[in-house]
C-alpha cells in the first residue's frame, strides 16, 4: 500500500500557512489490511481509519456516484485498484487536490500548484457538481484566500449547479454550518461575493441579497448601497476578530431595508422593526443557535436606538436596558454595542471615526447595576406589586446622573437633541439625527 498527504494539509504547506489537521488517502489496500496494521475503522459511509497513534485520518482511495441531489445520495467504490488520480479528480479544488508522497514527492495530476501560485479557485473535474456543498467551500475558501479569485469556467459552472436546484436540496445545518465558517474568516464579504455571482445567496439569504441596489441617505452612508454597507460592517466584525453572533449581527442588522416601500428610499424609517421578522425567519430556516440568534434580533432592533443614545432620557435608556435584558446578561448587551459600532464604522469613510454611544452606554450601564434590586425589594416587602416600578425609578436616577454629566451646561438645552420618548423599539427616528 502506499500512503500520501492530501487536501488542505498540502494546500496550506506549500502556502507556508500553519497546518491544523492532516488527512491521508492510502492506495492498494483493503479495509483488511488496515485493520491489521492496528488501524481503527471509524468512516460511516466509506473506509475511514484513525492511525494508531497519531489519530489521523487515513481514507482508503475511493470513486464517487452521486445517486440522489443534494448533500446525501452519494455511492461509494472503494477497492485496491483504485489509484491516486481517480481518489484526487473526484475532488472539489485543484488546490485541493494535491497529494504528497511519505517520501516527499508532489503528485499533482490537476496543476493545483500552478493554481495555487495564480491564485485561482479552479474545480477539478465536472464531479465538483455532485456535491453543492462545495459552493458554499469555495465562497469560504474565498473569505479565507482573500487574494484568490474564482476562475470563471467554475463560476460558470456553479451557475449551473444553482439553476439545476442542487443548493436548495442542502440541508439547512450544512448551510449554517458553511456559513458559520465563512464569517469567522478573515473577510467575510468575499463569501458573500462568491455566493452573490453564482447566484446561491439569492437562494440561500434571499433577504441579504435583494440588499444590493437599494440606496441609504449619502449624508450618512456615503456608499450609498445597502448591500455594500452591510459587507462593510460584516468585514469590520471580523477586522475587530469579534465572535460569530457578533459578526452574524453585523450581517443581520439591516435585513429591514429590504423590506421598507421604494417610494420612501433612499429612507428607511422602521426598518429595525422590519428587520427583527426576517432575522427570525432567516434564523429559523437555517437553524441558528440560539445565542446566535438572539443577539442577531437584539441588534436589528436596537442599532438605531443606540445610534440615537445621545438623544434618549434617562427612563428610555433603561427601558432599552431591560428590552435588552441587560441585567442579567450584561456581556450580550456589551456584544450587541459592538455589532452596532460595527455598523457606524462600516461606511465608506467611517472606519476611525468614533463612536461615543459605545463607552456611553457602558457607563450608563454600569449606573444602573449599581441598584441594588435586593434592597429595594426589601423595602417594598407589603407591597410587592411596587417593586418593579421602584427598582426602575431608582435605575433612572443613577442613569440621570450619566446623561446629566454629558450635557456641557448642566440643565441647558440637551446637546443630543429631542427625546423620542417611550420604548421606540425600532420605531420611526423622531427627526434627531439619522443613523439609519
Ligand atoms: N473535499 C471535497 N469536497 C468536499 C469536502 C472535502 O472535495 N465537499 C476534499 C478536498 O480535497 C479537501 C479534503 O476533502 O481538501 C479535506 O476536506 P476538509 O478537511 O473538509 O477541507 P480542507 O480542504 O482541509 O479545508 P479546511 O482547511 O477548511 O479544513
Amino acid at each position: 500500500m502506499k500512503v500520501f498527504a492530501v487536501g488542505g494539509a498540502v494546500r496550506d504547506e506549500l502556502l507556508g500557512h500553519p497546518v491544523k489537521d492532516r488527512d491521508y488517502v492510502v492506495v492498494g489496500a483493503t479495509p483488511e489490511d488496515m485493520l491489521a496494521q492496528g488501524f481503527r475503522p471509524v468512516g460511516k459511509d466509506f473506509p475511514v481509519f484513525l492511525h494508531p497513534r497519531t489519530h489521523e485520518e487515513y481514507a482508503l482511495a475511493r470513486t464517487e456516484r452521486k445517486t440522489a441531489p443534494g448533500y446525501k445520495g452519494f455511492v461509494f467504490h472503494t477497492d485496491p485498484d483504485v489509484t491516486l488520480e481517480q481518489d484526487l479528480v473526484r475532488r472539489d479544488l485543484t488546490i485541493n487536490a494535491i497529494a504528497r508522497a511519505e517520501d516527499g514527492t508532489v503528485a499533482d495530476p490537476f496543476n493545483g500548484r500552478q493554481d495555487l501560485q495564480d491564485k485561482i479557485f479552479r474545480h477539478v473535474s465536472d464531479a465538483f457538481a455532485e456535491d453543492p456543498v462545495r459552493i458554499l467551500r469555495v465562497a469560504r475558501f474565498a473569505a479565507r484566500f482573500t487574494d484568490f479569485t474564482v476562475a470563471p469556467e467554475t463560476n460558470v459552472l456553479m451557475q449551473r449547479m444553482v439553476a439545476a436546484g442542487e443548493v436548495d436540496a442542502l440541508v439547512p445545518e450544512r448551510v449554517w454550518q458553511e456559513l458559520a465558517r465563512g464569517l469567522m474568516e478573515t473577510q467575510p464579504s468575499r463569501m458573500f461575493e462568491v455566493l452573490r455571482a453564482c447566484g446561491a445567496l439569492a437562494r440561500i439569504l434571499p433577504e441579504l441579497d435583494v440588499l444590493w441596489g437599494i440606496p441609504q441617505p449619502e449624508k450618512y452612508h456615503p456608499e450609498i448601497d445597502t448591500g455594500v454597507h452591510v459587507m462593510m460592517v460584516v468585514d469590520t466584525a471580523a477586522r475587530e476578530n469579534y465572535a460569530l453572533p457578533v459578526r452574524f449581527a453585523a450581517l443581520a442588522h439591516d435585513l429591514g431595508k429590504g423590506a421598507t416601500p421604494a417610494a420612501g428610499w433612499p429612507s428607511h424609517h422602521g426598518h429595525e422593526g422590519l428587520g427583527v421578522g426576517l432575522v427570525e425567519r432567516v434564523c429559523q430556516r437555517l437553524k441558528v443557535p440560539g445565542e446566535v440568534r438572539d443577539l442577531a434580533l437584539m441588534t436589528t432592533r436596537e442599532h438605531g436606538n443606540v445610534g440615537r443614545a445621545f438623544e434618549l432620557r434617562a427612563n428610555t435608556i433603561v427601558n432599552l436596558l431591560g428590552r435588552c435584558d441587560a441585567f442579567r446578561k450584561p456581556q450580550r448587551f456589551v456584544d450587541m454595542l459592538r455589532a452596532t459600532e460595527c455598523d457606524y464604522r462600516g461606511r465608506t469613510g467611517y472606519a476611525g471615526k468614533p463612536f461615543p454611544q459605545f463607552a456611553y452606554l457602558q457607563a450608563v450601564l454600569k449606573a444602573a447595576q449599581s441598584v441594588n434590586a435586593g434592597v429595594i425589594a426589601g423595602m417594598f416587602q407589603q407591597q410587592p406589586q411596587r417593586i418593579p416600578d421602584a427598582i426602575h425609578a431608582a435605575r433612572v436616577e443613577m442613569v440621570e446622573q450619566v446623561v446629566q454629566a454629558r450635557r456641557p451646561h448642566p440643565g441647558g438645552p440637551d446637546p443630543g437633541g429631542p427625546d423620542p420618548g417611550g420604548p421606540n423599539p425600532g420605531g420611526p427616528n423622531p427627526g434627531g439625527p439619522d443613523p439609519e
